[in-house]
């Protein structure tokens, strides 16, 4: 078996990893379109377009901290090292992977500069075989290649979602997306909107308070329980923009200089022919089986696709449960089976309130996604300590926005844990 893996972030990096002690597999390249591995955690001031004229992959500003403890950061296989602080700098985490590819022999199969333009089912082909077209971005050449599976791994925190704000193309200030947002400098002076309150939105809205008098944060989130500077205001909702005027939900408005958008990323799957028959619509890729396999051609898998979960420990959960299909430890369902599935499970999401934009939203459906993932594939699942320090500090992240990266926590079993916060010592389970 040939494997193509198309990206050498924390996922690919992942994918590979057990690809290559896999015995039934001869043959694995990651192909990689910029010079480094490490995907979002590689910082770079440049934003727009890299030297080769493609878009700048990765959304990574410079005094970025994680926002989750590196507790539950690291791979089952491979934690973080053990260190004073939880949460750390954005460098630690990409020496992370660095030393994660390098102990694992994953660094020497990285095609670097290899951008993949085009993956398509060949041709009459009797098994399923795939064409990947990649250009070396060094040489210029474009090469096509043959393998049997497809590890997509390309992250999704990379092309701007941009909401339909009424005025915001008429807008007279800047506008400005948070992918693009490196420090905070260039702000200076200016009244800034900043729309959304995820971790980049209210992160840096925080930030930019140390560089402007006026900043106004946006938001629909419900539980802050945070204390902010006195030169940050809260607002619901925008309604719409006028001119250089900001009209929110509950009828206030704001003269603003700056609309900043935090307001996360759209998936994309440029190099997927339609023939591989992934649409996306409204943040929905479909149809996945799992949000792993591709139905209608299940020698391809995605890794990465589900958010708010413990990224790595997931990735390789996704990545042992589809090697075992791979090498035949389970066998996946039918094409028909794999359909009525996610149609099943569509069905559940909406019944539960979910919107078709969460399709792939997890949160308090981690431990059960986990569970099903390993059960099927008889692999072991995640700790649930890790699921547990995860919302615990999620929920420290919204009460106490200014400080939660001061705590520390440690696990102290795969169901118990410890966190030092404020000074205070306290056991959890
Ligand atoms: C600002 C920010 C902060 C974050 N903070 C945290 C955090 O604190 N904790 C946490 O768990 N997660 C965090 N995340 C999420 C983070 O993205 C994931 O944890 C994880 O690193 C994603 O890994 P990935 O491999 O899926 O994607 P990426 O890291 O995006 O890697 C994808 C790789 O694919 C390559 N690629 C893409 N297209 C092609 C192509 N056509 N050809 C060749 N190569 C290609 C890219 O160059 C890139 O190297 C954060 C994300 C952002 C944007
Ligand atoms: C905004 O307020 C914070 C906290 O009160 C303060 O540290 C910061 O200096 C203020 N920013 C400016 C530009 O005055
Ligand atoms: C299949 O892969 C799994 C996970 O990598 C491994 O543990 C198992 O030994 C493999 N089985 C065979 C039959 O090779
Ligand atoms: C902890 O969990 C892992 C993975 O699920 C398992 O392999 C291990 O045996 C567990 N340890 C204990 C002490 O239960």
């Amino acid at each position: 078996m040939r494997v193509c893996v198309v990206g050498a972030g924390a996922a690919g990096l992942c994918a590979a990893r057990h690809l290559l002690v896999e015995p039934c597999v001869t043959h694995v390249d990651v192909l990689e379109q910029t010079s480094q591995l490490g995907g979002t955690w590689v910082y770079t001031e440049t934003t727009g377009y890299d030297d080769f004229g493609l878009p700048i992959h990765t959304s990574m500003y410079k005094s970025l901290r994680t926002n989750l403890p590196k507790e539950v950061m690291g791979f089952p296989d491979f934690p973080v090292p053990e260190s004073e602080k939880s949460y750390l700098p954005a460098k630690d985490m990409l020496a992370f992977l660095q030393s994660y590819a390098e102990k694992h022999g994953v660094t020497e199969h990285i095609k670097f500069k290899h951008h993949v333009q085009l993956i398509k089912p060949k041709q009459g082909a009797t098994a399923e075989l795939w064409d990947v077209t990649y250009k070396n971005l060094i040489t210029g050449v474009t090469e096509t290649k043959e393998y049997d599976y497809i590890f997509v791994c390309n992250g999704h925190y990379n092309t701007p979602f941009i909401p339909d704000i009424p005025g915001l193309k008429q807008f007279q200030g800047d506008v400005m997306h948070s992918h693009d947002y490196r420090v905070p400098d260039i702000f200076e002076g200016k009244k800034v909107l900043v729309v959304g309150g995820g971790p980049s939105g209210m992160d840096i809205a925080l930030e930019i308070t140390s560089v402007t008098e006026k900043v106004i944060l946006s938001h629909h989130v419900k539980e802050v329980g945070s204390v902010f500077p006195s030169n940050l205001t809260q607002k619901p909702d925008v309604e719409k923009l006028d001119g250089n005027t900001a009209y929110f939900k509950d009828g206030t408005q704001e003269e603003v200089d700056v609309v900043f958008l935090c307001t996360g990323y759209q998936y994309n799957f440029p190099f997927l022919h339609e023939s591989c028959n992934i649409v996306v619509e409204d943040n929905c890729v479909e149809p996945l089986y799992k949000h792993v396999v591709n139905v209608q051609h299940p020698t391809m898998c995605f890794i990465g696709v589900p958010y708010y979960v413990c990224a790595f420990s997931m990735f390789d959960l996704q990545v042992r449960y589809y090697v075992r299909s791979m090498n035949g430890t389970f066998k996946l369902p039918t094409p028909n089976e794999m359909m009525r599935h996610w149609e099943e499970e569509k069905i559940d999401r909406a019944s539960r309130g979910f919107t078709r934009r969460q399709a792939h939203m997890m949160g308090p459906d981690q431990e059960k996604y986990y569970a099903s993932l390993a059960s099927e594939a008889s692999t072991e699942t995640i700790p649930s300590v890790i699921t547990k320090i995860r919302e615990e500090s999620s929920i420290r992240f919204l009460n106490n926005l200014q400080n939660y990266r001061q705590d520390v926590y440690k696990i102290i079993d795969n169901d118990t844990y410890e966190i030092l916060s404020n000074g205070k010592r306290e056991i959890l389970c």
